[in-house]
């Protein structure tokens, strides 16, 4: 049994338009471990939603293997996919995405009305208690409209975390937000890879190397493992 949570071997992603084919992703091999906080950088447009997207079960590679706690992605049914993503991914993009119809509380709780193990009465306790876990204890009943963009972003986070998953990935979690807030957030996902998740970061911010464990560049196609002066 493979020890790691993502396995990467030779994984491709090309996208074909009009008149060209662009090849984002070359053969990437690499390994994901759990309790570890991941930062990936790279210049814009070198493919990390590309890639997070892929590891988030939101797209497929061209070719390649993707192996989830050791199970072969390709070969998943689309319902042990959609599962997966359910069971053990949370995703938390730059623009939150939370629901402007739904207050705090009700966003957090939408990921466990897919999940069967958590009853109607556990899920509002739930959702108070991860709310409580970023620091929103006070914000249960405001909807989007009424929180800043630092306080909407812990409500996805605690959104993010509400069927327990073993993998957090976000996409430029801080791009919208002041230095302060960031500096809330990134501490929040450490506090996720320091309970045992397997955290990964897209950020183009230097503030991310002061709580990653280790730092990945995209680069012309290729991940590779950067030193961040550590
Ligand atoms: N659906 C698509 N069809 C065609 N090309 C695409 C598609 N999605 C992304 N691309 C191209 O793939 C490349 C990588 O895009 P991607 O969004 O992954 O970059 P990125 O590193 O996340 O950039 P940024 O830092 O600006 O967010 C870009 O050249 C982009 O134009
Ligand atoms: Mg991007």
């Amino acid at each position: 049994m493979n020890k790691d949570i993502i396995k990467l071997t030779n994984l491709v992603k090309d996208y074909n338009t009009l008149n060209k084919k662009i090849e984002v992703l070359k053969k990437i091999n690499y390994s994901f471990d759990k309790g570890k906080f991941y930062a990936i950088k790279g210049h814009s447009g070198s493919g990390k939603s590309t890639l997070v997207k892929i590891l988030g079960l939101m797209d497929n590679p061209t070719s390649g293997k993707y192996l989830l706690f050791n199970n072969e992605v390709s070969k998943l049914s689309d319902k042990l996919s959609s599962y997966y993503r359910m069971k053990h991914i949370g995703f938390i993009f730059q623009e939150y995405n939370l629901n402007p119809y739904l207050n705090a509380i009700e966003n957090v709780i939408v990921p466990m009305l897919f999940n069967a193990e958590i009853s109607k009465k556990e899920r509002k306790e739930k959702a108070k208690e991860l709310l409580k876990k970023v620091g929103l204890e006070n914000r249960l009943t405001h909807f989007p409209s009424d929180l800043s963009g630092g306080e909407q972003q812990r409500v996805a986070i605690a959104r993010s975390l509400a069927n327990s998953p073993d993998i957090l990935i976000a996409d430029e979690p801080t791009g919208n937000l002041d230095k302060a807030n960031e500096k809330i957030i990134f501490k929040l996902l450490k506090e996720m890879s320091n309970e045992g998740k397997c955290v990964i970061v897209v950020s183009h911010s230097d503030e991310v190397n002061l709580y990653s464990d280790i730092c990945l560049e995209l680069d012309n196609g290729k991940l590779k493992e950067v030193n961040h002066g550590k």
